[in-house]
């Protein structure tokens, strides 16, 4: 019998490569498809804790993930899939449909989103949301809610 559970954690990073290293850990937990909601305000961590999360999953080394900012949607294809997506300029819904993403869940992928607040698409996809937030300069609040299905 399956049954929705939804688990929690919530931890302190003291520098980027210690939210890379996390980062790593919850990327090595997780199995495509997933996808991972990134929320936080600019320079929060969300594209060092994606460096983490790509380099865990078996996608890409984490040096060779870079912000999508200005590119929008980056995709890694080692042992599995990622993409990485960054909406924080997609304001509208016209500016969402120019990245092309509607078939996005059709693959076996993960998918990473900052700024997920702008994402308008749904899915049935198990979902990892995490929030970053920026305590001092180099202090970030790191919580995962983990809302996939538990067996
Ligand atoms: N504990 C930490 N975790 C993550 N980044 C940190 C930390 N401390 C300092 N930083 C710095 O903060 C910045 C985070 O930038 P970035 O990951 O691009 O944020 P975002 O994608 O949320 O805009 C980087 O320059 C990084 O080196
Ligand atoms: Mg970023």
């Amino acid at each position: 019998m399956s049954s929705t559970a939804v688990a929690r954690d919530v931890f302190v990073t003291h520098s980027a490569e210690e939210t890379i290293e996390r980062g790593r850990e919850i990327g090595q937990r997780l199995r495509p498809p997933v996808l991972i909601l990134l929320a936080g305000d600019l320079g929060a961590g969300k594209t060092t804790l994606a460096k983490g999360i790509a380099s865990g999953l078996g996608a890409a080394e984490e040096d060779q993930v870079t912000s999508p900012t200005f590119t929008l949607v980056h995709q890694y294809d080692r042992d599995v899939r990622v993409y990485h997506v960054d909406l924080y300029r997609i304001t509208s819904p016209q500016d969402f449909e120019t990245l092309g993403l509607e078939d996005i869940f059709d693959q076996s992928a993960a998918v990473i989103v900052e700024w997920s607040e702008h994402l308008r698409l749904r899915t049935d996809w198990p979902i990892v949301r995490i929030e970053l937030d920026h305590l001092s300069e180099n202090e970030r609040r790191i919580s995962v809610e983990d809302t996939r299905d538990l067996l």
